[in-house]
This record gives structure tokens, C-alpha cells and sequence, in this order.
């Protein structure tokens, strides 16, 4: 493998690390010949970087200044390595580590990239490298672009993408303008201690308006809930595996950080009755506060959960009380066990959610 063009034009590139699935030197030209041959300046961000030839080819090319982001520490060696053989050390920073917190610090430092590369190996999930395009598009300056590289059509793996592919051999070479990646994301918080019908209904009704709907369990709650938020989220995605765009994370700082680390613009709330709104009213006007980009969005309850709350699905488990109905059909039993036993009993029974 080697340089193709540019200032570093011919340099040969080390030896691939085994595991590691470079973009050959005929995908490379053929891929810059796409880009446009050579750059006036900017930035370009290598995920899952490999050898790093994808963004060094990019800064022989013009570009001037890379970041590499790869986790895997032979292949780190590998670009450091192909850096000092190319003289481009000094135009670059490898960040050793995982592509999606890398993704989330970036985003919190505003940071902007002309050129992404996303070339993760094919065996990681579909669902992954989707959500990394959801991401992506607020670290893409204005005529930016993303390149994806894959052995099947990105667009099947992110709702609403277009983008321009092309086929070479098994792969599959896809780039996006910034446009084309715009993606409605919303974070639907809560306690979730349990998830009730109410809340999913809720989130079924922001998965059929937002494009993507990031479900954050609280972590880091005023009163002290029955269950971890790990277990908690995991009731969450046994009711919703239906549900083909929406995540469950753990979020345990400010909910507009935690948004803004996703990429979302709206936090989706749900409004029951009017003895709602006051508690509502206040936390959407403290976080507007601290972030005004981010608009809160209510949707009214359906009328059937208005009366619907975990506290109340708490108390009736609690007391030996029939929850049917009001929690998903999914996780009853589990729901049963759990909110009717002592602490000591729970203890037991959280070993089941798995
Ligand atoms: O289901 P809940 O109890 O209404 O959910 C409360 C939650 C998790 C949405 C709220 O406690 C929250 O936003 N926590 C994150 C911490 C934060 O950002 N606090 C400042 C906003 S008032």
C-alpha cells in the first residue's frame, strides 16, 4: 500500500496489522477521484482508522489538519508509524479509544471536520455504524462531507439517508453531503422506575415524529429509585424491540449535555394533566436556559394513561395489586415480583431481567 497522490505521493505504508481491513490503493484513488483530486485546507476526522491511509492520503492530498480515532493498539502504531514515514506527524493527533465517546466529546467542544471517513470493520452491528452516521452530522462544517465505506448500502441502516454510492467489488463506497445526514434526533428522558404503558406510549409517538429518539434513564435522580438505571433500561428494551429507531442510554449528567452529546435537538417530554405543567414548565425553562438550541416538546398523554405513573404502579405492585394493563404486557411478571417484594427479595428477582 502506498500514497497515491500529493505531497507524500509514492511513500510506502507499513505492514497492516492482522485484523485490520484496509481500503485498497485502487478504492483509495478511485474514491479521491470522487472528492475532487486535491484540497485547499481543512480538517478531516478518520474513524476507525486502521492504517490511517484513508486521512493521510486526504492530508498528503491538501488537507491540514487530521485526527485519527482508532481503538485497536497495533493499528495506533500503525498510523504513527505511516505519520513519521509520510513526514505528517505534525498535522496530526491520534486519539487511541471508542469511536462513539470520542464522537461525544467532540460534539461537546463544537469541533468541525471537513472531510469524516467511517470505515468501521464490517462485523461491527448495522445498528452501530448507523447510529455513528446519526452523529455525525453536527461535527460536519458547511460543505462538508461523510465517507462511508461498507459491504452494503449505509442508507439501509439510517432512516432518511440518501448519499451517493458506489460499488467496488464487495465494497461499498457511499458519501454524504451534510444535507443529506440531517437528522432529527430528540432524547425522551425519564425515571423509568418502572416504564409504564404511559411512557411507551410516549416513545412510540416520538419514534413516529423524530427520526431518531435517544430513550435517557436517569441516573442521577432527586429521589432515589427502586431499581439501577442499568435495569431499568433493560425493561425499556424488552417492550420496544419493535421500535427500529430509537437507543436506550444511561445518562447520569445534565440532560442537556447528555442531548447535545447525541446530536439532539428536542427533548420529548410527556404532559398528562395540568398538575403536570408546573414541575414541566420549570425544568424546560431551566434547561432552555442553559442550552436554548435545545427545545423542549411535549405530546399530550393519551387519555387512557392520563391518570398513569410509576409511583402509582410502585404502590399498587406494593401492595399486591393487579398492574395489567398498566405497564407493558412484556416485562408484568417481572414488574409483579419486583415491586411487590421487600429490598432483600428484589435483590433476587433483579437477577432475572438479565
Ligand atoms: O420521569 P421523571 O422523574 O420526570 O424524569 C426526570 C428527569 C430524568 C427527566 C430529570 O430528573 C432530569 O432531567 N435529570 C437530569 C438532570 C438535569 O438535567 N437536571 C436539570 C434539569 S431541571
Amino acid at each position: 500500500m502506498r500514497i497515491i497522490a500529493g505531497e507524500a505521493r509514492g511513500v510506502r505504508l507499513t505492514n497492516v496489522p492482522p485484523g485490520v481491513r484496509p481500503t485498497s490503493d485502487r478504492i483509495r484513488e478511485s474514491l479521491f477521484n470522487v472528492l475532487g483530486q486535491f484540497f485547499d485546507g481543512g480538517r478531516v476526522l478518520d474513524l476507525y482508522a486502521g492504517t490511517g491511509a484513508l486521512g493521510i492520503e486526504a492530508l498528503s492530498r491538501g488537507l491540514d489538519r487530521a485526527l485519527f480515532v482508532e481503538r485497536y493498539g497495533q493499528a495506533v502504531a500503525a498510523i504513527q508509524e505511516n505519520l513519521v514515514k509520510t513526514g505528517l506527524s505534525g498535522q496530526a493527533e491520534v486519539l487511541r479509544g471508542d469511536v462513539g465517546r470520542a464522537l461525544a466529546r467532540l460534539t461537546a467542544d463544537g469541533e468541525l471536520f471537513n472531510l469524516i471517513f467511517l470505515d468501521p470493520p464490517y462485523r461491527i452491528a448495522a445498528a452501530e455504524v448507523g447510529d455513528v452516521l446519526a452523529r455525525l452530522h453536527s461535527l460536519l462544517a458547511p460543505g462538508g462531507r461523510v465517507v462511508v465505506e461498507s459491504d452494503g448500502l449505509p442508507r439501509d441502516v439510517v432512516r432518511g439517508a440518501k448519499g451517493d454510492s458506489r460499488r467496488y467489488g464487495g465494497t461499498v463506497i457511499t458519501i454524504f453531503e451534510r444535507s443529506e445526514l440531517a437528522m432529527n434526533v430528540a432524547v425522551c428522558p425519564g425515571s423509568f422506575d418502572p416504564i409504564t404503558n404511559g411512557h411507551l406510549d410516549i416513545i412510540r409517538r416520538a419514534s413516529g415524529i423524530f427520526d431518531h429518539v435517544v430513550v435517557a434513564v436517569g441516573g442521577n435522580l432527586r429521589k432515589a429509585p427502586r431499581l439501577p438505571a442499568e435495569e431499568r433500561a433493560r425493561l425499556i428494551e424488552k417492550v420496544t424491540g419493535d421500535l427500529d429507531n430509537i437507543s436506550i442510554e444511561v445518562m447520569t449528567g445534565l440532560l442537556v449535555e447528555f442531548a447535545r452529546e447525541q446530536g439532539a435537538r428536542a427533548v420529548v417530554k410527556g404532559l398528562r394533566a395540568v398538575s403536570d405543567f408546573e414541575s414541566e414548565f420549570e425544568q424546560a425553562q431551566l434547561n432552555r436556559t442553559l442550552c436554548p438550541e435545545i427545545e423542549t416538546v411535549f405530546i399530550m398523554s393519551a387519555a387512557e394513561y392520563s391518570f398513569l405513573s410509576s409511583s402509582a404502579v410502585r404502590e399498587i405492585a406494593g401492595l399486591g395489586g393487579e398492574v395489567r394493563g398498566l405497564v407493558p404486557d412484556g416485562i408484568l411478571e417481572i414488574v409483579r415480583e419486583i415491586y411487590s417484594g421487600s429490598e432483600e427479595k428484589t435483590e433476587t428477582i433483579r437477577q432475572k431481567i438479565g
